[in-house]
């Protein structure tokens, strides 16, 4: 059955002053990729040249070997909807946010210039990947002033300490000598796990499987939890900088789950395919909290761990990710990674 011409009308007219006031560009192709219609925000937005725009054959304008125009070809002659980010070819230089949906003669195209949003993200990256060293290398100072200095004296104390106990009668006296001596050794017990936690030493001397096997192992004695570690010994031989901020991701991953979870059973697991290095810590506790998982579709980000997680990713062009329900969370974390052995 056919729509009244006058209903039509209407729902044209209607969409047309939707169009008119939208941010988004919004250009009209039919099926020989001619312009056939553009709202008012694509006329501003394509600035001088909009005059030779409407009429024009897309392909007169634009690079007909652009990212952006395989974009269109692709939705024009698979008679689907994409979306991605890439450059302009209309406004080189640009980077746009590119929809494409297909309609009855020909193709509906969206854009949304993208260029201030994406150098304020690289900018902000950036800023975070320098904080980061920045935080790296204050943990590793105060780890060596503690170490050097600190725990030194500590064994000075105790040494002292032991001396002492020639010179005290036994009873009340030598009872404090000796509690005092125990206090000693835990306060240097302490600033060990502390400092090794601040900058384990390990990572440089013998690499990443050794250190989060060490690691995990403090761990499950300090907490009672179990942990399972699977890092293949290729993991010693990644560049340093992704060593450490894999390591640091499992530290924070292990703490979350040990802090949140109520969980028993933890693993450590990581494998490389595919051009990508993928790191899974896995909990069978209590999973994220239902106002935790609304929070980002990509997970979580309420404390400072998360967010430290991810940016330690991201500036090697990694990931980070949640999947999780009531029998547990896992973490993934993945990291391109320029060989392709088998997972
Ligand atoms: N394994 C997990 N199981 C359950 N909930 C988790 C788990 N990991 C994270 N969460 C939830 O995600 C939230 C955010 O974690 P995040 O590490 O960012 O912050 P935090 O641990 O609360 O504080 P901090 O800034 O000290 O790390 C947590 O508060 C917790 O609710
Ligand atoms: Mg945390």
């Amino acid at each position: 059955m056919k729509a009244h011409p006058a209903k039509v009308d209407t729902a044209n007219e209607r969409l047309r002053s939707i169009l008119a006031i939208v941010n988004d560009c919004y250009f009209a192709l039919d099926q020989r990729y001619r312009i056939t219609d553009l709202n008012q925000s694509a006329i501003d937005w394509v600035g001088p040249t909009q005059s030779r725009v409407l009429g024009a054959c897309l392909w007169d304008l634009c690079d007909p070997g652009a990212e952006c125009s395989r974009v269109i070809r692709e939705g024009m002659e698979q008679r689907r909807r994409v979306r991605r980010e890439v450059m302009s070819g209309l406004r080189p230089g640009r980077w746009i946010d590119l929809q494409v949906s297909p309609s009855a003669d020909g193709l509906s195209v969206f854009i949304t210039d993208i260029t201030e949003r994406r150098s304020a993200k690289e900018a902000l990256e950036e800023l975070s990947g320098r904080l980061l060293n920045l935080q790296e290398e204050e943990r590793q100072r105060i780890a060596e002033e503690l170490h050097d200095s600190t725990a030194q004296h500590l064994v000075a104390a105790g040494l002292n300490l032991m001396r002492m106990k020639q010179y005290v009668s036994p009873g009340d006296g030598g009872k404090l000598l000796n509690e005092t001596a125990d206090l000693v050794e835990e306060a240097a017990r302490e600033l060990r796990a502390f400092t090794y936690l601040l900058h384990p030493p390990s990572l440089e001397n013998g690499g990443l499987a050794g250190t989060v096997r060490d690691f995990a192992a403090g761990f499950t004695h300090r907490t009672g939890l179990s942990t399972t570690v699977q890092v293949p010994e290729m993991a010693n031989h990644l560049p340093f900088d992704i060593q450490r901020s894999l390591l640091r991701v499992i530290q924070e991953a292990l703490t979350n789950a040990y802090r949140h979870a109520s969980a028993s059973r933890l693993v450590v697991d990581l494998r490389t395919g595919r051009g990508i290095l993928k790191l899974r810590i896995l909990d069978d506790g209590c999973g994220l909290a239902q106002a935790v998982r609304k929070m980002a579709p990509g997970g979580p980000l309420l404390g400072v761990g998360v967010a430290g997680m991810r940016a330690r990713l991201v500036r090697f062009g990694g990931d980070l990710k949640f999947l999780s329900d009531g029998r547990g969370t896992m973490v993934i974390a993945t990291l391109p990674h320029a060989s392709s052995s088998p997972a």
